[in-house]
């Protein structure tokens, strides 16, 4: 396999690694808002869930400018062409979204709010949102818009 087919390779198994954090992390979160405490574990499982997604932003970025695979295509017509509106803007723009939003509601979680209830609140609300951005962005096979080739999610 080539570098690029290795990168793609690995792009694709993040996924599950990054939702199955992410459900943890918000089930985590549900569970402990009344606990009162916001714990060292805590920390960790949200820290590492944004971890797995910063990773996954860096080789979605080397996917993006490498393209080897010719995915992101601006040629002309390239918005009514379902894969090059897809990938040249949908898929990026989505999930660079749901990063963000994660992202800044760890951060505040961490640093601005007071009072535990408030924190796990914040990662909750952030990472679900992140969560229902991320399903709708990814290629999934059956998806209406990924329908142009069979195996790609
Ligand atoms: C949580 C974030 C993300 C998830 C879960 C995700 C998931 C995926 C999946 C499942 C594929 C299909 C891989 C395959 O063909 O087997 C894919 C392809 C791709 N992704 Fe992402 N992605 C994410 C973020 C990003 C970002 C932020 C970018 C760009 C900056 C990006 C750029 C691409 C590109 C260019 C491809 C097509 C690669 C190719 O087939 O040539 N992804 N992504």
């Amino acid at each position: 396999m080539d570098f690029y087919g290795m990168l793609v390779h690995m792009h694709s198994g993040l996924r599950w690694v990054i939702l199955l954090l992410l459900i943890y992390a918000i089930i985590n979160a549900a569970r402990s808002i009344s606990s009162g405490k916001y714990l060292k574990k805590d920390k960790m499982v949200n820290l590492f869930t944004m971890i797995s997604l910063h990773v996954q932003l860096l080789i979605g970025l080397a996917l993006y400018f490498i393209n080897a695979r010719g995915r992101v295509d601006f040629s002309e017509g390239w918005m009514s062409n379902a894969m090059s509106r897809f990938y040249g803007l949908e898929h990026i723009a989505l999930m660079i979204v749901a990063i963000a939003i994660i992202t800044i509601g760890r951060s505040r979680a961490e640093k601005k709010l007071e009072g535990t209830r408030n924190k796990h609140r914040a990662i909750l609300m952030s990472y679900t949102i992140g969560l229902i951005l991320i399903l709708l962005s990814i290629p999934w096979p059956f998806w209406r818009w990924a329908s142009f080739g069979a195996g790609l999610g």
